[in-house]
This record gives structure tokens, sequence and C-alpha cells, in this order.
């Protein structure tokens, strides 16, 4: 039985959906490069099945998604348009695109959509509506679907209007074939507990939501690696500063409770002991330090072959290894040796090894290891609240019955 199944939630597969007007959320949050261009469509490979199977069963769809988080209204910058175009290319059929997600517009396109054609509607995200979890918007999407499906695992985790809302005014509802299996392949971490073996991995530049999940990771993990911004949070707690690289000093209170906690619960916490600096980003020249002897004015932005052997060696010990986010700016290729060479190391490690969210995915794909991974989920966040939560997540819990 499917995880989903054990939860009361229907799979597209089970639901009939011939000719019907199926509205399907999807996440096209792909990685961007520095001026948010994306930088890897591959993503969108994911959620072709889910069309194939609306297209051959006649339906007219209706795809709707967000992209970066845009702060106007309408900032052009994070346009859906692009999607539709590449989506086109990729299905070698006609898809039509509307400048907006609700509306007397959208609605006569939807009208006029005949069965087995496409509509992309624009940026969920630039209508302020949407990260409301607002009702009245949630009756405007509902309008146009007589199935709704969610394929957006990703965002999942979010309490979003089309998300956590939408579902709850549509009586056909259920999951896309992508989320199926991403649920299906998370919840064998799920019931995990100390001494199961369980090692997660974080990186990325997000501290924010990052550290607030490291806590309740503390029940189900034996050890827990740390590179990427936060890492430089659990170093100042310990009274180690990184030269000039930011810290967010809110976080740090948060940090000492986690490290003081881990102790008691005897739960190694893994930090860097090494790492490439330079002046900025952009600088053409490195070097490499340790954690505690930072030359002046210097920034981290990878970490360096010390710790690359450290993480590996204490990621070896484990029996189930979740990664999710660089352990660099991976973006850039002076920093981005870190988090290969680590990859390169646990992709022969014979663990059940998986990773989280499209940085960490692309960076894999960047040095052609993808395939040396057990699974790369397409949202790393929503993987590890799934996690925290026991496989419950706002976008699952609302396509129950
Ligand atoms: C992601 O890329 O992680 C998801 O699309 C969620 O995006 P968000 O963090 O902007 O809500």
């Amino acid at each position: 039985m499917g995880f989903l199944e054990t939860l009361g939630v229907k799979c597209i597969n089970e639901l009939a959906i011939r000719e019907k007007r199926v509205f399907l959320r999807t996440d096209f949050n792909f990685p961007a490069d520095e001026s948010e261009n994306v930088a890897d469509f591959d993503r969108m490979e994911k959620i072709i099945p889910t069309i194939r199977h609306i297209l051959e069963r006649n339906a007219r769809l209706i795809i709707a998604s967000h992209f970066g988080r845009p702060e106007s209204e309408k900032d052009i910058q994070y346009t859906l348009e692009p999607f539709a175009a590449k989506l086109a290319e990729i299905l070698d059929q006609d898809i039509y695109f509307f400048e907006d997600c609700v509306g007397m517009g959208a609605m006569q396109m939807v009208r006029d959509l005949k069965p087995g054609q496409i509509l992309v509607l624009e940026n969920l995200r630039f209508n302020e509506d949407e990260k409301k979890g607002s009702t009245a918007f949630a009756r405007d999407l509902a309008k146009m679907c007589d199935v709704y499906i969610n394929d957006a695992f990703g965002v999942s985790h979010r309490k979003d209007t089309s998300i956590a809302v939408l579902p709850r005014f549509t009586d056909t509802k259920g999951a896309g074939l992508s989320l199926k299996d991403e649920v299906d392949v998370l919840s064998k971490f799920l019931g995990m507990g100390h001494g199961s073996g369980l090692c997660i991995m974080l990186g990325g530049s997000n501290v924010a939501d990052k550290i607030g999940l490291i806590r309740p990771m503390l029940d189900i993990a034996d050890k827990i690696i740390v590179g990427g911004a936060v890492a430089h949070v659990f170093l100042a707690a310990k009274g180690i500063r990184s030269g000039a690289t930011e810290v967010d000093e809110s976080k740090i209170p948060l940090a000492k409770e986690i490290l003081k906690s881990a102790g008691v619960r005897k739960v190694e916490i893994v930090l860097p002991v090494d790492f490439v600096v330079a002046e900025t980003v952009n600088s053409t020249e490195t070097m490499t330090c340790n954690a505690d002897s930072f030359p002046e004015g210097m920034t981290a932005f990878d970490i360096g072959p010390e710790t690359v052997e450290l993480f590996a060696r204490k990621a070896a010990e484990c029996s189930q290894l979740f990664w999710s986010g660089p352990m660099g700016v991976y973006e850039k290729p002076l920093f981005l040796n870190g988090s290969v060479r680590l990859a390169e190391k646990i992709a022969k490690f014979p663990v059940l090894k998986v990773v989280g969210g499209g940085d960490t995915g692309l960076m894999l794909k960047k040095s052609n290891l993808t395939n040396s991974f057990d699974h790369v989920f397409t949202g790393g966040m929503a993987a590890l609240e799934f996690l925290k939560n026991g496989g419950n997540l706002p976008g699952i819990d609302a396509l129950k019955g």
C-alpha cells in the first residue's frame, strides 16, 4: 500500500477525470541564477507523467504554479511565460498562457479550453492572497476546476491558498504521480529513532528555515552534519567567529540550545573545521583557512578539504543519509568544489542516500552524480518538514477525504 493510501489520499490514477477541467498545481520554483533566470528546466520532467496521464484522458488541463518570491503584484522577472514555452517544447504541443491566474479573462480562457488542450496561468504569487491562505481566492480558483491535483511536493509544506485551501473547495482531488513518488520514498525514513543510523546533512543559504528544523531532527537522527550558512551560526554559538562571514545573530541563542540538547540526547552535531574563503563572492583568488583562524576581512564561501574528509567520514558511519543544501556558493565554480568532492565520496557509500531541494539536485547534476543517489526530492524544506511532522504536510492533509 502506498503512503498516501494509508492517509486516505487518492492518487490521480484513481480519479475519474475524462474530459474534466483538471487544475494541476505544480512547483515551477526551479533553481535560478544570480539574475533570477531559471538555471535548470530539468525538474519539469518530473510532472510530465502526470500531464500525459491527464491529456490521455482528453481532459482540459489548467496548470498553476509559483516561481520565486515576487514582492510586487506583477514582477515580470517571475512570469511563468517561459515555463509555458518550455512545456510546449517538451510536449511538442501548443499551450495557451494567460497573464493572470483568476478573473474574467482567466475564466474565459478556461471556458474556451477544449479537451486535450493546456492553459498555463500566470504566477500565483502575483496575487498577494496566494500566501495568505485566503478563502475568497480559493473560491475564485475553484471556479476553474472540476478536479484538483497537487503535483507540487516542493511547496506542500506551505499553507499557501492553492496548496492548503483550494482543495477544500473541490470535491474531486488527489495527488499527482510525482507527489506520490516523493512521499513513498520519504516514508521509508518515517518511524526512525535514535540508533537507526540516520544522518541528516544540511547546507544551503536559508538559515531561518533550516535552523528551525534542526531541533526536531534531534528526535530522529543520530548525526546532524551542518554546512552552508547555518554552520556559521553554530560556530558563533561555540564562540568561533568566521571572519567577515555574515551570521544571523538572532539565531545564536537557538543554536546554543540545540547544541546543549544534542549533547543530552547524544546526537552528534558535526561542524566544518576549515573553509575556502575570499574577499567577496566575485573574487578570483581564494585561500583555505581553519575555522578558528580566519584572516581578517575574509568571508567563507565553501567548506575546505579537511571538512570534506570529516563530513564524509561521519556520513559513512550511518546507514541512511538525507542531504539538503549545498555546502558552499555552488553557483560559482570556485565554490562548488566542497559540495562536489563530498558528493563524490558519498556516492560510493552502500547506504540509502537521498537528496532534497532544487539547488542540491542541480549541484549533483553539474557533477554528473545524480544517478549515484537513490532519490532527489524536488523540495528540501518540504522533505524535512515531512520527516519532522511524521508524514503530515498541509498540502497532503488538504487532499484527504
Ligand atoms: C521550494 O522551491 O522550496 C518551494 O517551491 C517552496 O518555495 P518557497 O520557499 O518560496 O515557499
